[in-house]
């Protein structure tokens, strides 16, 4: 086990009933607020994914964009936002997946990645797995290979993983989801 992990892991606020009764929050602004573990769990990913042959590094709004882009730099690959309907200006393609109540879509700029690349998708969490799952659909449908989904938490109970087919997912904290 990497001996950065478990300080990675205590960095993690828990906020109990946010945003509603019986969730419990897990707010990674505290990690981001201490800087060694912020930038050990930057590195970690960095180190896996270095000298892969990834040319891109897709995140997922919001908090997708703020792992994605310091690992893009590092292992010299363009980064591909993954944004909420409405915000991209150009021409775009978009999945939409299942929330608790309704649907949301994420969407992606027309010509950001071309067939063959090889991409990582990166987010803060997999909870259900339908973010991930549309992201990894968007990159597919272009001919993008994604070589690996990669979360700082995951809340195994809820099975995430289950959804993302084929595309392996690399996550560096397990917590419970209640
Ligand atoms: C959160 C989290 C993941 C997603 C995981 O994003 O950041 O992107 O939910 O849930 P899932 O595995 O069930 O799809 P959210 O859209 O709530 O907010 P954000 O804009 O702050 O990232
Ligand atoms: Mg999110």
């Amino acid at each position: 086990q990497d001996l950065r992990i478990p300080k990675i892991a205590s960095s993690i606020r828990v906020i109990p009933d946010f945003p509603k009764p019986g969730i419990m929050f897990q707010d990674i602004t505290t990690l981001l607020l201490d800087t060694e573990a912020f930038k050990d769990t930057i590195d970690i990913f960095v180190e896996r994914y270095k000298g892969k042959g990834i040319s891109v590094v897709a995140g997922v709004e919001a908090r997708g964009f703020i792992f994605g882009p310091p690992i893009a730099l590092a292992i010299g690959a363009k980064f591909v936002p993954m944004r909420k309907p409405k915000k991209l200006p150009g021409k775009v393609i978009s999945e939409e997946y299942s929330l608790e109540y309704g649907t949301d879509k994420i969407e992606m700029h027309v010509g950001a990645v071309e067939p063959g690349e090889r991409a990582i998708i990166i987010d803060d969490l997999i909870a259900t797995g339908g973010t991930l799952a549309a992201a990894i659909r968007l990159l597919e449908r272009v001919g993008v290979k994604i070589v690996e989904c990669a979360c700082v938490i995951e809340l195994p109970e809820l099975n995430g993983r289950e959804k993302l087919g084929e595309a392996p997912l690399f996550i560096l904290v397990t917590s419970d989801a209640a």
